[in-house]
């Protein structure tokens, strides 16, 4: 297999001139990504790990791995079955084939049907999620951030994987909409951490981009709200008492975008015991509402609130009283929670907790 796709890379002659900056292809979502003109082409991410055994392994562990597979992932995917979830999560042409495949399967398990399931067709290139082709193959060659000394293969050279911008092709894009079958994308952001980024980038003049905080080293970690100790040391929490109530500060530490950013379900609660047991004093997230155009009949999704922690504005809550207090990160809505797809331990996970001490 090794031997196949080397001999393949190094048949392929070069093209006269490498482009400047390689055209990425993950803006569209409405496509599959095909990676040459027109030819499907999957490269098995097993195939490097042989060479690039550390990247494999920390690819392997990583959410980009699981993006096809999760729990999260699966069961939001049965509540809300769109093509374009497939062009992101399993974005490769042969990966939407499989599970497009699969489609009447997908169907029968929605959560409101009761039918009986057919069978399901493997999804092994699915099962890989955003691979190493994904991010690193392109025009018939590899492409990678330096000039490939060493390298056991051709080597297009494009600094531009360095930069921010490289990552925004998948985690900045807008709600989409159908018109008679048609898709297109309105202007409301269904994930927008690019820009969020642009901002605190702007705003503290910080240098550092997406692979500095998630690919430290360029480990190929994507370490993020999963990995619950990196989650837990980017929030903190300060409780007190004065007078008759109890104030708390919240502030995210050293994000660099919104805390939560990313998918729009995500969301964190402060919470509060008294004698009645637990209550929730805050939310912390973004909220949306479905608004009805009067003129064209339409319903779309709207952002109604949002109070995501942004970086270096602290938040103060104040209460009137509290024994304890915790500060819990859920992964999906509260609507899932109640569904009962995942258990709920699955989707919520306790950051902080602390005892307020009688006055
Ligand atoms: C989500 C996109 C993405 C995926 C998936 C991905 N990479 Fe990378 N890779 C990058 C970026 C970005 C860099 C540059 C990192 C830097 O220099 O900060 C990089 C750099 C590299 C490098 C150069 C040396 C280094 O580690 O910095 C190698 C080799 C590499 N990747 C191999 C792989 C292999 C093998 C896989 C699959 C197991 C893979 N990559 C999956 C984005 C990705
Ligand atoms: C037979 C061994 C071998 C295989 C198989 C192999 N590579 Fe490499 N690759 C190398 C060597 C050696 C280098 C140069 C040293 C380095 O950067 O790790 C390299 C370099 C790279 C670079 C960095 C180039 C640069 O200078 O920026 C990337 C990206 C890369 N490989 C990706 C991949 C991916 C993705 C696969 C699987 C589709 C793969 N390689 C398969 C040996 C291999
Ligand atoms: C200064 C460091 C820093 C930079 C720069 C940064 N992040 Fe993050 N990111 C974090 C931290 C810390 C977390 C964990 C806290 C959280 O979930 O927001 C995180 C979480 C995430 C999450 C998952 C959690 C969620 O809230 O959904 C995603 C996705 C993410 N970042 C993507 C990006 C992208 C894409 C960029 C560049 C446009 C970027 N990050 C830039 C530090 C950073
Ligand atoms: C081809 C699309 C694609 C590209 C390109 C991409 N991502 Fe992602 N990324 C995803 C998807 C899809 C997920 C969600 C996986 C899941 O279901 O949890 C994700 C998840 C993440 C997470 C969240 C992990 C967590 O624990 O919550 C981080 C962090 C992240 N990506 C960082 C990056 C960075 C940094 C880059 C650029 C170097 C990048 N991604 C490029 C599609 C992409
Ligand atoms: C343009 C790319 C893109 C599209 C389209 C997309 N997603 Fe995602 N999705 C992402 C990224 C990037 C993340 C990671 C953000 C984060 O960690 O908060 C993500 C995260 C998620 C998560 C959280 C997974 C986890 O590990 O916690 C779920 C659930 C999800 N997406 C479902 C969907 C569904 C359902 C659709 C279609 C209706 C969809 N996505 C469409 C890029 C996309």
């Amino acid at each position: 297999m090794l031997a196949i796709l080397i001999a393949a890379a190094l048949a392929e002659p070069p093209p006269a001139e490498a482009p400047a900056v390689t055209d990425w292809g993950f803006e569209d979502h409405l496509a599959p990504l095909t990676l040459r003109d027109g030819e499907p082409l999957h490269i098995a991410s097993d195939r490097c790990a042989d060479c690039h055994a550390q990247q494999h392994a920390d690819w392997a562990a990583s959410r980009h791995r699981s993006a096809w597979t999760n729990d999260v992932f699966q069961t939001g995917y049965l509540v809300e079955q769109k093509d374009f979830c497939v062009y992101c999560h399993a974005p490769l042409a042969e990966q939407t084939a499989e599970v497009l495949a699969n489609r009447d399967w997908y169907t029968a398990q929605h959560p409101r049907i009761n039918a009986p399931l057919p069978d399901k067709l493997p999804e092994p290139h699915a099962a890989e999620g955003v691979s190493c082709a994904t991010c690193h193959w392109r025009n018939g060659r590899l492409v990678g951030p330096g000039n490939g000394t060493g390298a056991a293969h051709p080597v297009a050279s494009d600094p531009s994987l360095q930069e921010s911008s490289f990552c925004a092709g998948c985690h900045e894009f807008y709600m989409p909409e159908g018109h008679g079958g048609v898709i297109s994308f309105t202007d409301v952001p269904m994930q927008h951490t690019f820009t969020e980024w642009q901002n605190w980038s702007a705003q503290t003049g910080e240098e550092r981009t997406c692979q500095s905080c998630h690919m430290p080293d360029g480990r190929h970690v994507f370490r993020g709200a999963h990995d619950v100790t990196f989650l837990r040391s980017s929030v903190s929490v300060d409780a007190w008492r004065a007078g008759g109530a109890v104030v708390f500060c919240l502030e995210s530490v050293d994000v660099g975008h919104h805390l939560p950013t990313g998918d729009l379900f995500r969301h964190l609660t402060l919470e509060v015991r008294d004698a009645d047991g637990w209550h929730t004093i805050h939310r912390i997230g973004r909220l949306f509402a479905l608004v009805l155009d009067p003129e064209t009949g339409e319903i779309s999704k709207q952002l109604s609130a949002d109070t995501s922690l942004r970086p270096g504005e602290p938040v103060e809550v104040i209460t009137s009283s509290a024994s304890a207090w915790r500060l819990r990160y859920h992964y999906a809505s509260a609507e899932d929670e109640v569904r009962g797809l995942l258990p709920r331990d699955a989707l919520i996970v306790t950051l902080l907790e602390g005892v307020l001490e009688e006055e």
